[in-house]
Formats: structure tokens, sequence, C-alpha cells
């Protein structure tokens, strides 16, 4: 959580800086800092609240001039947010300075010890406490800034991906990583540090991703070194070219990010079945499938492991397996499953889904599953995200940056990713027949087009969201595929409306939660030609009688819902496994209108990040 963001080179830092925080803001956003360094002075300046203030505060309190600097966007752990503990952090000399994505575990243990040492903490952070431990290493063993660093992170229990300089060492920054993305951009005589490659990408296309347990000192004018943290021994660079452009990380034009990366779901959609996707051949090409065709053949079952709202992608992805594939799945949240004990062999396949690919629960799940044997398969968006590298093998969504804290784009493109995968394991096991298989990929092929089409809805669903904003409460429902989306609109709408909302399978309602219908509670009403129409009609019959004000999603030329809802929404007809990549595009419109109206943050909500490096 939190954004690290660093330069050291030849032109001002403060500008790259700044503008580098407002691009990793997604990472947490409660409180944001800088360092400056001229080679004279530090120049510090920090706050609670956004970059945006920030930058208001640093023109009243500082200078900007350095070409050494280091910056910070918080999303707290430690200590609440407030000026104080917010990053930088200095070290008790005012020598050292240090920025920190992550947690100290042993922190207070390692606090009372360098209390009793003399240190004195002006914060709540575990932040302050590493600082203060790399100064009183090198004090205690007389050595330079770079082993210090080494020898205070083998004491350290935790998660990392820190930035530290030395006042007495105007020409080094050094970085280090455990569980916490940093990546190091390469320019001439001049180098970039971020948690993501997105705050350096207009000055360079080279970047090198720091793995797990390793750090590096990088200096005006001279090459990288990388070592292990372990055993301080040098690790050879190696250097990526980014593909990232400036566009794909700007609004272009739109209010918000979230409503951008709605709109892009046609491009992201086919972007993700390019090149994998051959309808015309009658075949699906997935690398990492096929070189691992045998392990799927014999998979005894898949599990799925994810959170959020790649958890729901997770869910949508079983009914389709089992579907198509006939092969059991169970889908599991990566937090339960890390700490559950649970039953795993050599013949399980475990998939992890995760936008960010740094989630660290659905990291520690991998981990697990790969010590019990397990071949685990990523589906990430970030390319060279830890869950990318930590998996056995993997297919990347091709959804482009998603930088609005809700995801959207990055659902339907893990759905997308998901259903070729299925259907190329049901081709291999014969449990799809070949004009069925052909069905599917055309209308798989068709899919882009379509979710251009119900994305039309857009102003029929402003109309209903200017109807229900002030709602308190409002159910989902939905049943077969369009459960587990029931479940990912809920969840939409109460993370950026902060209005409170419950996802059901529709036949549950009569379990319990048909005693919240009343007049005053909105409920969405997935109900979508081919699947289960008939049942989700009686469904709706019964909220009806009880005076609910049901909002419906249709597959386009339907009459008999129409007469019974008080609203709505048509998409255009598809295969039912395929119908969640269209009926949760006016659940995204519902929740983006209603937030915006109600005057809430859309892109960064309350108490959220966009990336969840702690537990
Ligand atoms: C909801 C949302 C979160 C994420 C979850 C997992 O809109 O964005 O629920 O889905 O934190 O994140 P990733 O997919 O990055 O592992």
């Amino acid at each position: 959580m939190c954004g690290i963001v660093g330069y050291i080179g030849k032109r001002e830092a403060y500008p790259i800086i700044i503008k580098g925080l407002k691009r990793l803001e997604y990472r947490g956003y409660d409180s944001a800092g800088i360092a400056l360094y001229d080679g004279n002075d530090i120049k510090l300046c920090k706050t609670k609240g956004k970059v945006a203030g920030l930058e208001e505060k640093i023109q009243q309190e500082i200078t900007t001039d350095g070409t050494l600097g280091i910056g910070h966007t918080r999303w707290a752990t430690h200590g609440v947010p407030n000026d104080i503990n917010s990053h930088p952090h200095y070290s008790n000399s005012g020598n050292l300075v240090i920025i920190h994505n992550g947690i100290i575990e042993n922190y207070d243990a390692l606090k009372q010890e360098l209390i009793k040492r003399g240190y004195s903490f002006k914060s709540d952070t575990d932040t302050e406490v590493l600082v203060n431990l790399i100064e009183d290493v090198m004090k205690k063993e007389h050595i330079k800034l770079g082993k210090a660093v080494q020898v205070a992170l083998n004491q350290v229990v935790g998660a990392y991906a820190i930035a530290v300089f030395d006042k007495n060492k105007p020409n080094e920054i050094v970085v280090a990583r455990l569980g916490s993305p940093l990546a190091i951009g390469v320019g001439d005589d001049e180098f970039f540090i971020a948690s993501d490659a997105s705050p350096f990408i207009e000055y360079t296309k080279n970047a090198i991703y720091l793995e797990d347990e390793e750090m590096a000192i990088v200096r005006r004018g001279k090459d990288v070194k990388i070592r292990k943290i372990k055993d301080d021994s040098l690790v050879d660079p190696y250097m990526q070219e980014l593909k990232l452009n400036l566009e794909q990380i700007e609004k272009g034009g739109y209010e918000h990010f979230m409503l951008k990366e709605i709109y892009e779901q046609p491009r992201a959609i086919l972007d993700t079945f390019r090149g994998r996707l051959k309808t015309d051949q009658a075949i699906i090409k997935m690398v990492g499938v096929e070189d691992n065709m045998k392990k799927f053949l014999n998979a005894n079952r898949i599990i799925i492991v994810a959170c959020g709202t790649s958890w729901h992608a997770g869910l949508v992805a079983e009914y389709i397996f089992e579907d198509l594939a006939r092969v059991p799945v169970e889908v599991e949240y990566a937090s339960e499953f890390r700490y559950r004990n649970p039953v795993i062999t050599e013949n399980d396949i475990v998939i992890a889904i995760s936008q960010s690919g740094e989630t660290a629960d659905t990291l520690a799940a991998i981990k697990l599953a790969k010590s019990k044997g397990a071949f685990v398969f990523g589906v990430c968006n970030v390319v060279g995200s830890s869950i990318a590298r930590e998996t056995d093998a993997g297919a990347y969504t091709h959804a482009g940056p998603e930088i609005g804290v809700a995801s959207t784009k990055a659902f339907t493109t893990q759905i997308t990713v998901l259903t070729l995968m299925a259907l190329r394991l049901a081709r291999a096991k014969g449990t799809i027949s070949s004009s069925d298989y052909r069905h599917h990929l055309i209308e798989l092929e068709l899919i882009p087009e379509k979710v251009e089409k119900a994305l039309q809805s857009d102003n029929n669903v402003k109309t209903i969201a200017n109807i229900y904003k002030d709602a308190k409460n409002c159910l989902y429902l939905g049943r077969g595929y369009n459960f587990p989306v029931a479940l990912e609109g809920a969840l939409k709408l109460k993370e950026i409306s902060y209005i409170h909302a419950e996802g059901y399978p529709a036949a549950e309602m009569k379990h319990g939660p048909i005693a919240l219908i009343d007049e005053n509670m909105p409920i969405v009403v997935i109900a979508t030609k081919k699947g289960h129409y008939e049942k989700v009609v009686s469904n709706i019959q019964e909220i009806k009688s009880r005076k609910g004000k049901i909002i419906s999603v249709v597959t386009e030329g339907d009459t008999h819902v129409k007469e019974l809802a008080d609203h709505v929404i048509e998409i255009p007809e598809t295969l039912e496994s395929l119908s969640p990549l269209l009926t949760t595009i006016p659940l995204q419109l519902l929740s983006y209108h209603i937030a915006v109206m109600l005057g809430k943050n859309v892109d960064q909500p309350r108490n959220l990040a966009k990336s969840v490096t702690v537990e």
C-alpha cells in the first residue's frame, strides 16, 4: 500500500517526485511527504492528506531545489494518519532520511532495544524504528549506509520497500525490497525509484525490478549495484524494456479514471484475447496452458485463490470450468486459505488471480500452495509483478494500467482469460462438443462489440442512479453465472458510494434477506434470458409483492420483466457463460454515477488502496 518515489541525477528532483506521487496516489492517500537534498540542506515537508495538500504546504514551507529527492504517499498501518506519522522520517542524528512501504512486524522489540540505547521517537511508526536501527548499526559497526542497511534488514521481520539516503553521502540512495514492489528506472547518469514504473515512464524505458531480499545502491553517474540482503553477494541486474506509455496512465478527457476504465473494457477485452483466440481456425493459444497441458489434464481439482473483485472473477470461473471442462473447482479467499492448513496435493492446480500482482494474502497463498507441491498458475494484470514472478506459469490480462481504486476492467479481463483457459482445457479433455466450442469462440469474439452496446445504457443508468442515490441499503441478486456479478455489483456500490449493499444468489432471498424488503429498498436483479430466467422472474414477483423497488438488468427486447420491474437496463444477448462480461457493465456505471452524485472521491475511496501489500 503506500507509494514510494525517488530521484538522483542531474535534473531538479522536485517536479519528478511530486508528479510521481500523484501517479502513485492510488496506492494510498492518507498522507504524503517529500525530502529534497541539495548537498547542503535536507528540506523535508510532510502532511496528513493528499499530494495536492502537500504541494500547497511545500510552497509555504520549503525551497524545492536539489537533484536528490524521495517522496511518499501513505496508507497508514502503524500510527494514525497525521503530519508526524507521515513519511519521510529522519533518524535521531538527522543524517538519515527514509521512506517505507510495508510493515516491520518486530518493530516494537527493536524499538524497546533502541530506547534502551538512548534513541527517542517522535512518531508511532515502524519506519522511524527502521531508520534508527540503520543509524545504530552504522555507529556501532563503523560502516557506511549501504552495508548498514544490509545488516539492519537482517534483523527485521516483515515486509518493505525502502529508499534511504545519508546527508553525508549526497550522491547515493539505498533501496531494498522484501514483499513490497520496487522498480529502478535507469536513465543517462540518473536513476528513478518507484513502487511501479509510472512515475518515470516519460524519462526512461529501462527498468530493473528488485526481487525479494535484494537491495541496491544507486549512485549518481555510476552503475547500479544489486546485492542479496542475506549475504551481501552481488546479483547481475536484469534490465527490462517497459511497454507502458504515458497516455495509458492519464485520464484522456474522462472525469475520473474509473469512468475511463469502464469505457476501456471493449478494448481491454479485445487486447486480452488478441493473439490467443483464433476463431477462424477454431483454436485458443495460451502458452502458459499449452506448456503445462499435461498438468491441467491430470488435475484432480482446481483451487482458485484471490481477494476482493478478483475473488469474484474466480467465482465466475468456477461456473465456467466446472460447466465446460468438468473439473472440480474450489474458490478461496487467499486470506483464509493461507491460514487454514488446507489439504493440497501435487495433483491440484492453484490459480491465483490478482490485478496488481502484489496482494500480500494472495502471494502468501501461492507460497503455501507451492510448498505443498501444487502447480500454481497466475492470472495477473501488472507485468513483472511479484505474483507474476512467483507463480509457475501464467497468463496476463491485458487490461492496461488500472488506476481507479475500484476494479472494473481488471474484472472483465480476468473473466476473459479464465474463459479462454476453461475453453482450451475443455477442448483438450473432450468435454465440449466441437459445435459448442466453436459457438463459444464466435460469441467471445463478439463480446467487445456487445460491451460497447452495453455501455450505451449509460444515460438510462444515470437516471436510475439519480432516483436511488439517497438509499441507505441496496440488494443485488443473481443466479448461476450472475450470482458472482451480484456480489461484485454490491462491492462496487459499497466501496465508492459508502452505501450498504449485499449481493445474494436470488433464491437465497427467502432464507433471510427478504425480511429487509420494503418500499424503500432498491433491489438490483440480474434477469438475463438464458440464466434461469423463469426462476429469477419468480424472485422478482416475490420482491414486487413486498413493494421493493426493482432495477433489473435484462436481455435486449425482454418485455416480461419490463412489466414487473420499476426500471430495466438492457444488455445484448449472449451465451449464459459469457453474460457476466455484459451484466457487470451497468452495475459498474450505477455505482459510479451514484458515487459522483453523492460527491464521493470515486477514484480514491476512503480507507482503501489499490495495491494491498499488507495482510
Ligand atoms: C475492489 C478491489 C479490491 C481488489 C482486491 C484484490 O474494487 O479493487 O477488492 O480486487 O484488493 O486486488 P488484486 O486483484 O490486485 O489482488
